[in-house]
């Protein structure tokens, strides 16, 4: 709930569960000081700097946190935005260059505009809020026009502000590295700012642009929660601010370090889109709000509501040693096993024999493909198989014809040296020319065979950040137009290409975010595929982004990241929760792994309509207790469920372990497949639990790493 306060500055009321109320003026305390001296024009400070703001601005008297930041003609950085008035419309306008989540039959919505004015700076503030009432979900964007006569610079210019009026909450965050994304921390806020943010120029392996904030006591069933995610993916910040007056701040857009965008007369900025969902049953509910949300009104294309071709990469089977002989080898055998796509990994371009050479030259390397690639694709086509490709379309080698022709395309500051990452620099995807090159260069090869999938890879962050085609005086937009260029380029191929299957990687999962699920509707979660390692990764990445978008493949032994052994068994069940494949060589992998592949398969394809549709239950949680794991999907009407269980490590003389189960209906009997005749209510399997042991008739479960999965079918 939003009011002018005085007329004039954008308040913030109340956000939270819903109230019938229309107005909740009382709660704002005008009456008491320090807002008092306001109403007599004494003290505009002290009012602004206590007053919930909506879309606060620096320089007024507001010293908290704020979302928008100029450089004025006349050099000083104050705005002063004061409300103008609004408008409601039917829908939900699209956010233009921009990803961003659209209403659909099923669930309309009206969109707020709410029209703000500075005028001595000669600004225009349109902020735009959606509200899809059935899944408590709001989201939100901004407009800023310069309708006067000079320039202007914004240097911040963020998403949202939320005012909460308590310091009394948790904020939960998704932190990590190449190899461990999206790990859970909670922490208490305490006074003074807490951030998590990116400058990387992607979303990044290290922070998520994810948030939530919650009361101390919530859980993953119950509490009340906020949760917030950025739909970008490039610089970002989300910060929480405890104030002086022990209320909380929380802000979320565009990272202002290194931001400016000149604003010439007439002009205007899009800040992206903020998700915010709100819950009053605790995590569990938070995310499967997200995970409706992204999977009915964020995700496009042919796969959107599709199981997904079962995969084999040839990444770790092979890494950069491979020919096309080698890959009919493995197409065969997988073909055999019930493996349905083949994907030809990095190394197929150039003359790519390892990670430092040919990045941007995307014709075919004649010396591994003999025959040429329509041969290849042939022959796993004849095999009654898809065939997919691996592009690094942003990067550029130094040693490639591309990057000799044209070093001017990659991203640099003239005069200094450019800092080497894999080998590689990053093309200047704020250039049309640049991203139609690119783009042509891939067409020939897409447009050369068979190709039914894309894995859209990024392996380096952005340094020295500079543009040969920007003026000075927008040399920090470039971090933008580089996200604008890149979300270009995928627009364009998923429209020209609307058969492929486009699947986004990030040196793993560095660019797992809401942004790219737009284009493609399956993420490369990381490159870590032990199966253990997964657990936390995938419990994290499940906080706000759908199970059945997580690239999940069953891998090899040891692990080639982890060193560790696992049962082939456990390996299936953990990629089971996402879009599942393999990633080994599977001419050479034992030849018991081999047979159990046709019964992982069928289960996957048994169970994959629940992990896509369901409803997703967290059990366990490892990232308290990393002895066991669980988890489960039911399906919308409640009919079956699929319940998974982990045992990470056995422990000697312990008590077999009694789960409750989740999100089944009470009144409702269910048996479990294998056992017709045992009925159980759903209430006794949820508040009394099922023991694993039993279940699977055993006295404990003995050893490490071992998982079971249990179907529950209404009687
Ligand atoms: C990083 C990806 O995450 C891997 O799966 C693989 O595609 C390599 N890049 C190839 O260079």
């Amino acid at each position: 709930m939003l009011m002018a306060a005085d007329g004039e500055y954008l308040a913030h009321v109340y956000y939270g569960k819903k109230i019938p109320d229309e107005a909740l003026v009382g709660i704002m305390r005008f009456d008491e000081s320090p807002f008092t001296p306001a109403t007599n024009n004494r003290d505009r400070a002290s009012y602004l700097d206590t007053l919930p703001l909506e879309y606060p601005c620096f320089g007024i008297g507001d010293y908290r946190e704020p979302v928008l930041r100029i450089h004025a003609a006349d050099g000083t950085s104050t705005c002063d935005l004061r409300y103008k008035g609004y408008k409601i419309t039917e829908g939900k306008p699209a956010l233009e260059g921009m990803p961003a989540t659209f209403a659909t039959e099923k669930s309309p919505c009206n969109t707020l505009e709410v029209i703000l004015e500075d005028k001595p700076a000669g600004l225009e503030v349109s902020l735009f809020y959606t509200a899809f009432e059935q899944l408590d979900v709001i989201t939100r964007s901004a407009v800023i026009r310069n309708v006067g006569e000079k320039d202007v610079f914004l240097t911040r210019a963020l998403s949202a502000c939320v005012e909460f009026d308590t310091h009394e909450l948790d904020m939960i965050t998704l932190n990590g590295s190449w190899a461990r994304e999206r790990a859970v921390e909670r922490c208490r806020l305490h006074h003074a700012k807490q951030l998590v943010d990116s400058c990387k120029g992607e979303s990044s392996h290290q922070n998520n642009p994810f948030v939530a904030l919650c009361e101390h006591k919530a859980d993953e069933d119950s509490g009340e929660v906020f949760g917030f995610n950025f739909v970008y993916s490039g610089n970002f910040m989300a910060q929480a601010e405890v104030t002086q007056h022990k209320k909380t701040r929380f802000v979320m857009g565009i990272n202002s370090i290194d931001f400016s965008w000149k604003l010439g007369r007439g002009e205007h900025f899009t800040a992206p889109e903020v998700v915010m969902v709100h819950s009053d049953a605790g995590l569990g509910k938070m995310s499967r709000t997200f995970h409706d949300l992204y999977r009915s009104n964020l995700i496009r294309g042919e796969y959107k509501d599709k199981r997904r071709p079962i995969l084999i990469n040839n990444w770790e089977a092979t890494y950069f040693n491979f020919n096309t002989e080698k890959l009919i080898d493995i197409a065969r055998e997988a073909s055999k096993l019930g493996i349905e796509m083949l994907v030809m990994d990095d190394g197929w371009f150039g003359h790519r024999d390892s990670d430092n050479s040919s990045l941007g030259d995307w014709f075919v390397y004649e010396k591994k493909l003999e025959g040429g690639l329509k041969h290849l694709v042939d022959e796993v086509n004849k095999l009654g198989m898809k065939f997919g490709i691996w592009f690094e379309p942003e990067m550029v080698s130094p040693d490639s014809e591309l990057y000799k022709a044209h070093p001017d395309w990659a991203i640099r500051i003239k005069g200094r040296e450019l800092t080497m990452s894999r080998e590689q620099y990053v093309l200047d995807y704020s250039r049309k020319d640049v991203r139609d090159y690119v783009y042509s260069m891939m067409k020939k090869i897409l447009d050369s065979a068979n190709i039914e999938y894309i894995k859209w890879d990024m392996n380096r962050q952005h340094t020295e950040v500079g543009s040969s085609a920007l003026p000075a005086d927008r040399q920090k937009e470039l971090w933008h137009r580089y996200v604008l260029g890149v979300y270009d380029l995928m627009e364009r191929l998923t429209t020209d290409y609307p058969h492929i299957l486009l699947e986004n990687c990030s040196g793993g999962g560095a660019r797992f975010d809401p942004g790219m699920l737009y284009y493609s509707p399956q993420i490369w979660c990381s490159d870590d595929t032990d199966a253990i390692e997964r657990l936390k990764i995938q419990h994290g990445t499940s906080m706000c982004y759908p199970c059945s978008a997580m690239g999940a493949h069953v891998s090899d032994c040891p692990n080639h990241t982890v060193g560790r052994n696992t049962p082939f068994a456990t390996r299936g069940d953990v990629a089971l929760v996402g879009t599942f494949g393999y990633e080994l060589d599977v001419t050479r992998i034992p030849q018991q792994d081999r047979d159990a592949i046709p019964g992982q398969i069928e289960k996957f394809k048994k169970f994959n309509p629940l992990v896509r549709t369901g409803d997703h239950y967290r059990i366990g949680n490892m990232f308290e207790d990393n002895t066991w794991d669980a988890w489960m999907f039911v399906a919308k009407d409640k009919s079956e469920a699929l319940f998974e269980f982990v045992q990470v490590l056995g422990r000697p003389n312990e008590r077999s372990r009694n789960i409750k189960l989740k999100g089944l209906d009470p009144d409702a009997y269910y048996y479990e497949e294998s056992k017709p005749e045992e009925k159980l209510s759903g209430a006794a399997l949820m508040y009394a639990g099922v023991n694993v042991a039993k279940m699977w008739n055993v006295d404990g479960l003995y050893g490490d790493f071992v998982s079971k999965t249990l179907h529950f079918v209404k009687a």
